[in-house]
């Protein structure tokens, strides 16, 4: 019973977290397309709240549940494709938390920019291309857990 709990706590968070991301970069790059200092004020708004509120929750469950899971399964924690998932997650976390960066300065930008009635600032399109390219790798990198955590390859890293 506590490993389906578990493991129902994991799934939803695997599922937050890639549900929510890929979520986030769409409203944001359709925000973006519009070219209006509002809209993307109004999208980015809601964007910080949706990740604090969902992913930062999602980022810090996902290694409690997944280590909880491993020590009840009994799956060492040198197992390859365990380092390597938790790995790929410091890569995910190295490219995300300047993304929330980018998408607090972001909006704020659009948002001194739409109370002036101004268009969007130079700063502001350097942000969006930073951002847009940091999603890539955090993105990557989490679909490259799930395929690690749906097959768990046997290799190891340390003897
Ligand atoms: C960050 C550290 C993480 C650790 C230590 C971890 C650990 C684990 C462990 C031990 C299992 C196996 C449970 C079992 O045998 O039933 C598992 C399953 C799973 N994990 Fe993770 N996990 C982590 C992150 C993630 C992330 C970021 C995702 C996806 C975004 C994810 C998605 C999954 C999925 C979908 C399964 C079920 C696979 C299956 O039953 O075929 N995990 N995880």
């Amino acid at each position: 019973m506590v490993y389906f709990a578990l493991k129902y706590l994991h799934l939803i968070g695997a599922t937050v977290l890639l549900g929510t991301g890929a979520g986030i970069a769409f409203f944001m790059l359709m925000a973006h397309r519009t070219g209006e200092a509002v809209q993307i004020a109004a999208v980015a708004r809601i964007v910080v709240v949706a990740d604090f509120l969902f992913t930062a929750t999602a980022v810090v469950e996902q290694p409690i549940t997944g280590i909880a899971l491993a020590w009840h399964v009994g799956y060492s924690l040198t197992d390859g494709w365990i380092v390597l998932s938790i790995l790929l997650y410091i890569v995910t976390g190295c490219f995300w938390l300047p993304v929330v960066w980018m998408q607090l300065r972001m909006r704020d930008l659009a948002e001194a920019a739409a109370s002036k009635g101004l268009t969007l600032p130079l700063a502001y399109h350097r942000l969006f291309w930073a951002w847009f390219a940091f999603g890539f790798p955090a993105f990557a990198a989490v679909l490259g857990i799930l395929w690690l955590m749906i097959t768990r390859p046997a290799f190891r890293f340390f003897l």
